[in-house]
């Protein structure tokens, strides 16, 4: 069917794989491992690259082909491989583009187990990392050695909201030589391209608001032609790839990835809104506030403000046990994106195993509350957030 695909939405719907003999309208599922060959020369000339076609789901799957060429339509990427978690598209990333004796530049607010590679393992590879505080974008220069491979960015910052000028880091790292490689697992591709400011590779975790209801893991890198196919030749080696399943669920969820995100983005507005005007709320941070720090940054390159609001509760430690042990209606949990709002407490979980000093330039205090803001009717999560608050 020939399409005019103009629009984010009509991308998402109608980036399909080909339709079968059975004329199907929904994308079957290919719960296949290996594919099979005509002949000896047909197989011959396939592993040689000679003639592009699925050999092995380690390599590549038609599920996973259709997730992959939505995405990189979001993004407006050349290239794209998946993977069965963020995790797995960070690591598998950072183990393509750098060998012993490299050089990172990061960002000190990146996601816990991302930190992790670069603290406990980067090390025994004899790579190293230096990091710049989200506040001191100006001290960026000055950490770039000539070994420096890349520098690494999450925007808007998992857990503390925080925003990264895009099209700056670009102009710094034009300027060094350097790739720029962005998470984009807060934005979405709804809500902010990398690329269009400059990034070479765009990572997301799929687990989050791609799938949208806290099902599925999966991952994916997407960029530039020539760095995705090494990307790729280090993952048809390795494994790291998404399953056909998970590709699956994730293409299909990611039809409505713009209608879920407007109304995630509607209700977290109205939640950051709420807690901001309210006495027991020492601060908050969401993007699209006026009195969040980077709000002109964020203004410029993301379309809505996403849907985490971090905050912090009156009381410091004992006030945010307080608040989590009387949270009736909304998830404790340690996800985000779901359909439903979950309420986490990133210093006892998910940065738990980052060093002090790291969560403190990171901005995590003890009392720091992270919301992923979910599809409830938004009164009813600021019902259940009020009433943890008065007690
Ligand atoms: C910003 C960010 N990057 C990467 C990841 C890792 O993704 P996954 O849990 O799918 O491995 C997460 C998970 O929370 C995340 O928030």
């Amino acid at each position: 069917m020939k399409v005019n695909k103009k629009h984010f939405e009509t991308e998402a719907i109608r980036t399909q794989s080909e339709t079968t003999q059975f004329s199907e309208h929904s994308v079957p599922l290919y719960l296949t491992s290996g594919f099979v060959f005509d002949d000896a020369e047909e197989m011959r000339a396939s592993f040689a690259e000679e003639k592009q076609r699925d050999l092995y789901s380690r390599y590549s799957n038609p599920n996973v082909n259709e997730f992959v060429e939505k995405v990189c339509a979001m993004e407006g990427a050349e290239s794209g491989f998946a993977f069965a978690s963020g995790m797995a598209a960070v690591f598998s990333t950072f183990a393509t583009l750098l060998n012993a004796g490299d050089h990172v530049v990061s960002c000190s607010s990146v996601f816990g187990a991302t930190h992790g590679l670069f603290t406990k393992y980067f090390p025994k590879w004899n790579i190293e990392c230096s990091y710049f505080n989200i506040d001191e974008v100006e001290t960026i220069e000055s950490l770039i050695q000539p070994n420096t491979k890349f520098i690494y960015a999450e925007t808007p910052t998992n857990p503390g909201v925080d925003v990264l000028d895009l099209a700056f880091l670009s102009t710094i790292c034009k300027k060094h030589n350097l790739l720029l490689v962005v998470d984009n697992c807060f934005a979405t591709p709804y809500l902010q391209n990398p690329i269009k400011f400059g990034a070479d590779l765009v990572i997301h975790s799929a687990t989050k608001l791609m799938d949208g209801q806290g099902r599925v893991l999966g991952g994916i890198t997407v960029g530039k032609k020539e760095l995705i196919r090494e990307i790729y030749l280090f993952s048809r080696l390795t494994g790291p790839s998404l399953s056909p399943f998970n590709a699956w669920v994730l293409s299909k969820s990611l039809e409505t990835l713009a209608v879920r995100v407007e109304k995630h983005c509607e209700n977290a507005m109205k939640l950051a809104t709420f807690l901001e005007a309210h006495p027991k709320v020492t601060w908050v941070k969401y993007p699209f506030l006026k009195s969040h720090p980077k709000y002109d940054i964020a203004k410029k390159q993301m379309r809505l403000g996403g849907n985490i609001v971090a905050f912090e509760v009156a009381g410091g430690l004992e006030g945010g046990r307080l608040f989590f042990d009387n949270i009736k209606m909304c998830s404790l949990s340690a996800n985000l994106g779901d359909t439903r709002t979950i309420v986490t407490h990133p210093a006892s979980t998910t940065h738990a195993k980052v060093e002090p000093e790291v969560k403190k330039a990171a901005g995590i205090t003890d009392g720091m509350v992270r919301i992923s803001v979910g599809l409830e009717h938004v009164d009813d999560i600021i019902q259940d957030l009020e009433q943890a608050l008065a007690k």
